[in-house]
């Protein structure tokens, strides 16, 4: 596996295997990977020759008092870890790389509308960083196809909207998330719960699947439904952000006779925020 920290390393390499006709597919990463990121990693071998993984905390997409300063840097696991899983390009761009002109002069890409609810609403400028840095990778891999986890439900829409309105030439991938058994999303924040609150975190899932399963059954007051997994989280230990029914394919509000839904939600468990959804077709 090859492992590059500059624009000229990427693009030489990349020069290379173009020559040879190979498709690339690209897993974009903040690093301390786990076992989602390595599903990530396997479904995008199935879309191409090549597979990219980047390794980048954007400092963009945190907001003041978030954790960026102490967010998890594991660069030798995750570098053994890629190299298992058979990744052919760790990407680990140092911040000059990604943003040249500095933080202040940078070029900001900003997706209006799909960002001002939810997570865009509980963090905000999150997902202007998000874009941002996305923008930037995808121009410096220049991927055939790109590889995003189910986990962040929002995310993907966000970006999917990003290529399709700048006429991006790759294809998005959403990878269904990756679960332990006991139901909880695998993500690198879980590592900030204690014994107690990652006994109490798997409250998450069960109670989106719960409201899942009500809206199979052919429930449809979805304002109420979302007040009963609000009252569920709380009841459950968490302190919740939002809890929400909504169409699946935009997040807008959805009617009696939509029929492919998203159940999502965030919510604090001490020092850590959650996030998880569920997608539903009734
Ligand atoms: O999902 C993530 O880990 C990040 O938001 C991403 C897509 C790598 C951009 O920094």
């Amino acid at each position: 596996m090859e492992i590059l920290d500059s624009r000229e390393g990427l693009k030489s390499l990349l020069r290379d295997w173009r020559h040879h006709d190979e498709h690339i597919a690209f897993v974009p990463t903040m690093g301390n990977l786990h076992k989602g990121h390595l599903e990530l990693v396997r479904r995008a071998r199935e879309h191409a020759e090549r597979v990219v993984v980047s390794v980048y905390v954007n400092p963009t997409q945190f907001g003041p008092g978030e954790d960026y300063e102490t967010y998890p840097r594991t660069l030798e696991r995750d570098t053994r870890l890629l190299r298992t899983a058979g990744a052919d390009a760790l990407f680990v761009p140092t911040d000059e790389t990604m943003y040249p002109m500095g933080l202040a002069l940078a070029t900001v890409v900003s997706v209006p509308g799909l960002t001002e609810n939810f997570c865009g609403a509980s963090r905000p400028g999150h997902f202007d960083g998000v874009t941002s840095v996305v923008a930037r990778l995808f121009s410096l891999v220049a991927p055939d196809v790109a590889v995003f986890g189910q986990k962040d439900y929002q995310q993907q829409l966000v970006i999917r909207h990003m290529v399709r309105d700048l006429s991006l030439p790759l294809r998005i991938v959403t990878v269904p998330t990756v679960r332990e058994k006991d139901g909880l999303a695998l993500s690198s924040r879980n590592s900030y719960l204690d014994e107690a609150e990652r006994n109490i975190a798997p409250g998450l899932h069960r109670t989106l699947a719960a409201t899942g399963r009500h809206l199979q059954d052919g429930k449809r007051d979805y304002q109420a439904l979302e007040r009963i997994g609000l009252e569920g989280l709380e009841a459950a230990g968490f302190v919740p952000e939002y809890f929400a029914i909504r169409r699946a394919e935009n997040l807008e509000m959805p009617d009696r006779d939509c029929d492919e839904l998203v159940v999502l939600a965030a919510a604090r468990l001490g020092k850590a925020r959650l996030i998880d959804n569920v997608v539903v077709t009734v």
